[in-house]
């Protein structure tokens, strides 16, 4: 039987093609998403049927708790249990610290942060009962070296990578490994944010001179949680076009 992968943010451009490789690499696949995303969540799924590939979405709301433990319950009644959890969901909201207002705050911390709390809380537990578990937390190059105009963003991508490092430990001994992947700039609708002109700076600094893709990072991440990664653990693992070498 296969195991099953939940996907937060799922439809998103790095969730898509995550979801896309994990269910090529043999797992049954639940991508959560927004209520706005909602109402595409039928052509998005179509996508996936054509290619033979097994993805079902579930609707949440990752800042609250009790959102998460019923989703997870629908999803394990569904599906079977999970083996496999992906914190991808994230936003941005950009400024600088002089524009940067409390609700910029609490919203990123919220999501990019609580949110993989609220998830992973769900399952930890199982995962280290059934003796297996990938749980992988999507961070990025700005949380490694912080990021002009995202100290919102910044500190709850760092704060993941912390999280990871004590919930390692935790798994280490029962079959749960933890990591982070760290992408750098990703051609992704998250860009269309950036100023034009901003994002043509950022570009020129990447060494490999491009954008990277999403199925790059999702490649990356059906590795980790491939049988083949069990001694991966506690791990950050930068992608990036060598715009941070360190
Ligand atoms: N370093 C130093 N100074 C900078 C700067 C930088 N990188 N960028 C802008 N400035 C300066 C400007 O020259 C300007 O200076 P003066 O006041 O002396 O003229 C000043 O900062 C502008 O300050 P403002 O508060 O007015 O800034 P703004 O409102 O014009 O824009 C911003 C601020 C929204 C943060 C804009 O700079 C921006 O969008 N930056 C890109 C942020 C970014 O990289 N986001 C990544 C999103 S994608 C992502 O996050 C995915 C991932 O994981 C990688």
């Amino acid at each position: 039987m296969s195991k099953v992968a939940v996907v937060t943010g799922g439809v998103g451009g790095i969730g898509t093609e995550i979801c896309r490789y994990l269910a090529k690499g043999g797992y049954k696949v639940a991508a959560t998403c927004i209520a706005s995303e909602v109402a595409g969540a039928d052509e998005w799924k179509s996508q996936f049927s054509k290619e033979g590939l097994e993805v079902e979405v579930f609707q949440l709301e990752i800042t609250d708790f009790d959102d998460c433990a019923k989703v997870t319950a629908q999803i394990e009644e569904k599906m079977g249990p999970i083996s496999c959890l992906v914190n991808n969901a994230g936003i941005t909201k950009d400024g600088t610290m002089k524009k940067m207002d409390k609700d910029m705050w609490d919203a990123v911390i919220n999501i990019n942060l609580t949110g993989a709390f609220n998830m992973t809380k769900q399952v930890f537990t199982k995962m280290t009962e059934q003796k297996f578990g990938r749980i992988i937390n999507i961070s990025s190059l700005n949380g490694r070296k912080g990021q002009f105009g995202q100290a919102n963003y910044s500190a709850a991508k760092a704060g993941i990578h912390g999280f990871t490092m004590a919930i390692a430990q935790e798994g280490a001994r029962k079959g749960v490994t933890v990591n982070t992947v760290s992408p750098g700039y990703i051609n992704t609708n998250m860009m269309k944010a950036i100023p034009e002109d901003i994002l043509n700076k950022i570009i020129a600094q990447i060494p490999v001179g491009r954008l990277g893709e999403a199925e790059e990072i999702a490649q990356l991440v059906a590795y980790i949680a491939s049988d083949a990664a069990a001694f991966m653990t506690g791990a950050n693992v930068d992608m990036n076009g060598g715009q941070f070498i360190h």
